[in-house]
């Protein structure tokens, strides 16, 4: 079929296959241009398929020789139907990981589940032993919890008064004024529920109980502090509560794993265009000024470049690895610079529907947004005829 985006609000319904596959292979291409990373040879990354987590697998996988399973949840395709873009990502992440002789497994379901960590549990236990490095990145507007059954939906709203600011539709490149009613009821437990550190905790104490956590073994799950401007709706918003509590199940976590010379830790990362980050309000507009600095300053990262600096410049370097007063690893140091984060305040105020385009990167965030689904890559004909039918080739 002839595969053209096609958009609901901040979604795109569609994903093109080669595209996505394109994708992978320029983030592959990345990590291979960087060298070797002396990192984890068997890695876990639960959230495998697309942004952070994405990253993740490429990371070990291509700069590790690692032997990595995937887990996600993902749409495949069907007749006259496209997949979602994790679901092609992970195929041509499989496809190239095979290629290199690379051991690569995928398991799609809902993470948050005990079957899912069953089935993940049996699948390391019969194929690689034990893990070395388990990466926590999900995002999920939803958790169903394992235990009590209570369906979780996780909120992106400020607490305690109602947040007004700018925003921009980054299709449209309209900016306009919205204002966010604040969180009420059980708004602040449900998204800790689904956001916090409890399941990356259940993970953990599963593996661990199974004996699967090899010596040493090391996790790492990934936070947002991000700039004052947007800290009404999110970081002291629900979604701050949630990464409040994730980041203080690293301790608990780190606790427990001292008996196997474990560690445990938050990598608060940089604001980035992926599909959790495009539905929160506020965070286009800031993400377009933050792309157009970074880039003028030659600072700017996408996924694979902050994962591939993580690795091998914070987690893999042979050396105690430095963290904030706050115990959190700070990948996002670029993005909070102070001269990065002083243009900010200074465009911000400025901006409108008329001069974004020039004072910010709205472009650059459009395309950042097309590329997430398999759009807009120049190596792609997309008038030509695709078979939207991919099978990922080792789904468990
Ligand atoms: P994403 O939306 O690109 O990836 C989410 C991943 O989780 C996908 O692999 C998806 O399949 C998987 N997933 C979702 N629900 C699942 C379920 N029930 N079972 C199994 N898999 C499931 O998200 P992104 O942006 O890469 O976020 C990952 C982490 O990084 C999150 O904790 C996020 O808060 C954090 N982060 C994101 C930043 C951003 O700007 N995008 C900045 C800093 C941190």
């Amino acid at each position: 079929m002839i595969i053209e985006p096609r958009m609901r609000g901040f979604i795109c319904l569609t994903s093109h296959p080669e595209g996505c596959e394109q994708n992978v292979k320029n983030q592959i291409e990345y990590i291979k241009s960087k060298g070797p990373i002396a990192g984890a040879k068997k890695v876990l990354v639960i959230g495998a398929s697309t942004g952070f987590g994405l990253a993740s697998r490429i990371s070990s996988a291509f700069g590790s020789d690692a032997a990595t399973i995937g887990v996600f949840f993902e749409k495949p395709s069907a007749e006259g139907k496209t997949a979602s873009p994790g679901w092609y990502n992970s195929a041509a992440f499989e496809k190239e990981a095979h290629k290199a002789g690379l051991y690569a497994k995928s398991i799609n379901g809902d993470a948050f589940s005990n079957e899912v960590k069953q089935q993940t549990l049996d699948l390391i236990k019969k194929d690689l032993g034990q893990v070395d490095l388990v990466v926590y990145s999900l995002a999920s507007p939803v958790r169903q919890h394992p235990v009590t059954g209570v369906l979780h939906r996780s909120t992106l709203k400020p607490i305690g008064g109602v947040y007004s600011n700018k925003t921009v539709d980054f299709h449209t490149g309209n900016v306009s004024e919205i204002s966010i009613q604040p969180c009420e009821g059980d708004d602040i437990e449900n998204t800790v529920a689904v956001m916090g550190g409890e399941d990356w905790s259940m993970w953990i104490e599963a593996l661990k109980a199974e004996n699967l956590l090899a010596d040493g073994a090391m996790t790492v799950a990934y936070s947002y502090i991000g700039p004052s401007l947007t800290e009404a709706v999110y970081r002291k918003g629900t979604i701050g509560r949630a990464k409040d509590h994730l980041e203080a199940t690293a301790f608990t976590i780190a606790d427990s794993l001292k008996e196997i010379n474990g560690q445990a830790f938050v990598s608060v990362n940089k604001a980035l265009v992926t599909q959790a980050s495009s539905a929160i309000p506020v965070i286009p507009l800031y993400i377009s000024l933050l792309y157009k600095i970074m880039k003028e300053k030659g600072i700017h990262e996408g996924c694979i470049e902050q994962i591939q600096r993580l690795y091998s410049e914070r987690l893999f370097t042979g050396n105690a690895i430095a963290t904030d007063d706050k115990g959190r690893i700070r990948i996002d140091d670029w993005e909070m610079r102070e001269d990065v984060q002083a243009l900010i305040a200074e465009l911000w105020p400025q901006a409108t529907t008329e001069n974004l385009a020039e004072i910010g990167d709205l472009e650059g965030y459009r395309h950042d947004f097309y590329n997430l689904f398999g759009f807009e890559f120049d190596q792609v004909d997309y008038k030509a005829d695709t078979n939207e039918m991919v099978n990922v080739s080792s789904i468990v």
